[in-house]
């Protein structure tokens, strides 16, 4: 059985990471947030799995490459959010964040990675036709949710979601590169 697991928030500036964590520990939208939550612990037996899980926010305002490729290594798993109104968040997802994180973690140890679309409550369109095809490229996506901090809505699900990765991993299904 696992110890614990430990999720890491990344993503834009501004895309809702730090007010996705707050939603969730507080149960409201909060108005005003710091760039980067304090780390927090979710005791056992208030999560689905009944494992202790760690959330972990990233700013790059408040933290230096450095310190956030040292998070990306410790991860257990891989929130990469990004806001569906903004295409550029959506864009960095790929030309960014999944060659920062591929180059940040051990290759043997397959660190699931979850894409997070936060503020679906500013759009009526969803964000999947785009999000599919970046999916299908990318084994190491387990799967993908869109969310609001801002109406709470999907918000408990993508950290349970985030746990599941962890301790049910599906792993792929279809591996391209390791056909035989
Ligand atoms: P950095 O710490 O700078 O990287 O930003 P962040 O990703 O932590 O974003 P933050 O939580 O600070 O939110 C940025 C802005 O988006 C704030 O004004 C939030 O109130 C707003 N925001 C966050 N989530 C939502 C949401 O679900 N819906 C709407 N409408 N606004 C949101
Ligand atoms: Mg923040």
């Amino acid at each position: 059985m696992r110890k614990d697991v430990r999720i890491l928030l990344v993503g834009e500036p501004k895309v809702g990471k730090t007010s996705l964590i707050m939603s969730l520990v507080s149960e409201e939208f909060p108005t005003v947030v710091p760039y980067r939550a304090e780390e927090i612990t979710i005791p056992a037996d208030v999560t689905p799995e009944r494992v202790p899980t760690h959330i972990v926010d990233y700013s790059e305002a408040e933290q230096t490459d450095e310190q956030l490729f040292q998070e990306i290594s410790k991860a257990n798993v891989i929130c990469i959010v990004y806001s569906v109104n903004n295409k550029t968040s959506i864009e960095k997802v790929t030309s960014h964040w999944l060659p920062l994180i591929n180059d940040n973690t051990d290759k043997d140890s397959r660190v699931p990675l979850i894409l997070v679309g936060n503020k679906s409550d500013l759009v009526e369109h969803s964000s999947m036709e785009t999000i599919l095809p970046i999916m299908n490229r990318h084994s190491e996506i387990e799967t993908c949710v869109e969310c609001s901090a801002k109406n709470l809505k999907n918000i408990s699900e993508l950290f349970y979601y985030a746990q599941k990765a962890v301790l049910h991993p599906t792993g792929p299904l279809y591996c391209p590169e390791k056909k035989n």
